[in-house]
């Protein structure tokens, strides 16, 4: 059933206030400003003694996985990465005890993923979950973990659970930082920032008009440039992800930093880049990019904190803690793919050559 909506992708994004919402029930501590993970599995002297955390993930579930390892590295200042987990598995990884291991996964059943856990479980490794689908392969192969608690999610492009994800490690970040060197001030600017995020998804789902409207403007382009920098990178990479599997318009994704390295050569009139730019200590160094593409002729459309100049156009989205805000600076580019797949009469729930999970190799 899909509520009136034309299709689950658009359900799907709608449901995010609620979905992050039931992520935080129950879980947050404000006595001692952390948050309780049930079944974690981990107690603070295993968290304690983690020396790197490592996340496997595919797809937008990698991306969800980056943005958490930036904010695990931020919040726990624990050396922390991730990788796709097919590459993972097929590179005969040194496999470090002291490395707390994350599986992520929506439906936890992708093959890669699984077969990427079985290995480390092999080798005596620590491997966690981040998964949506309750009782799902790899939520039962991992020694605990964290649900998403984002509801089913029938669109094969995954919206709302991604949201979740990066939520769910933002509670795991705070949760780990507060085993360490992480105040009790700094953790309640946390909790505070997460209580913040329903109603500013509503805020950015009520703003869909104008991103209808430059859909419109930009579903003539044969391709498109992404860019973000740091805590906009990951959110850079899921967005031109999105747009390419349900409009089938090619994307790129790079570092702003990257640019001047090669990609500034695509640059011009027929080549829309899409920005993201958030109001933190690197808005500078984002304009400065800005400005490089204006002087090649570039169109620019902006994600930011505030109206960019330099932009051709700005989708404005509230302001959270810097940590916290690659959660929501995503949210309007899923409203932008599908109305540009929709402006291009695209299957949006099925894309061509797509399948909701892949559970072969
Ligand atoms: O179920 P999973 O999260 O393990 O799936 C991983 C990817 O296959 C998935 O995220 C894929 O990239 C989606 N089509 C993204 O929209």
């Amino acid at each position: 059933d899909m509520g009136g909506h034309d299709t689950y992708m658009h359900k799907e994004i709608h449901e995010q206030a609620d979905a992050v919402d039931r992520a935080l029930r129950g879980r947050i501590d404000d006595r001692f400003s952390t948050v309780h993970l049930g079944g974690l599995n981990l107690d603070a002297r295993d968290a304690r003694a983690v020396r790197r955390v490592k996340i496997l993930g595919c797809g937008t579930s990698y991306h969800a996985g980056q943005i958490g390892a930036q904010m695990i590295e931020e919040l726990a200042r624990i050396p922390a990465d991730a990788e796709p987990a097919s590459e993972f598995r097929y590179r005969n990884p040194v496999v470090d005890p002291d490395t707390l291991y994350i599986a992520v996964s929506q439906s936890g059943e992708t093959y890669d993923v699984l077969a990427a856990v079985q290995e480390l479980k092999r080798k005596g490794a620590r491997v966690l979950g981040l998964v949506n689908v309750v009782g799902s392969a790899i939520a039962r192969e991992t020694d605990g973990g964290i649900y998403v608690h984002a509801g089913p999610e029938v669109c094969v492009v995954s919206t709302k659970c991604f949201t979740n994800m990066v939520v769910s490690f933002g509670l795991l970040a705070l949760h780990l930082g507060r085993t360490r060197d992480l105040s009790v001030a700094d953790g309640k600017r946390i909790i505070e920032g997460l209580r913040k995020l329903p109603a500013q998804i509503e805020e950015i789902l009520a703003g869909e008009e104008q991103i209808e409207k430059l859909s419109k403007e930009y579903a003539d382009a044969k391709s498109m440039m992404f860019i973000g920098r740091v805590r906009g990178y990951p959110v850079a990479r899921e967005a031109s992800l999105k747009l390419k599997e349900v409009s089938y318009i090619h994307a790129e994704a790079y570092p702003a930093s990257e640019l001047k390295h090669g990609p500034l050569a695509l640059i011009e009139p027929a080549m829309p880049t899409v920005a993201i730019v958030p109001d933190d200590d690197l808005l500078e160094k984002n304009r400065a990019a800005l400005e490089e593409i204006k002087a090649r002729s570039g169109r620019i459309l902006a994600v930011a904190h505030q109206e960019q100049e330099k932009a051709d156009h700005t989708i404005v989205v509230p302001k959270n803690e810097d940590e916290l805000d690659p959660i929501l600076m995503g949210i309007p580019l899923q409203l932008f793919a599908y109305y540009t797949a929709k402006a291009m009469g695209r299957d949006i729930d099925k894309p061509r050559n797509l399948a909701k999970s892949v559970t072969v190799e």
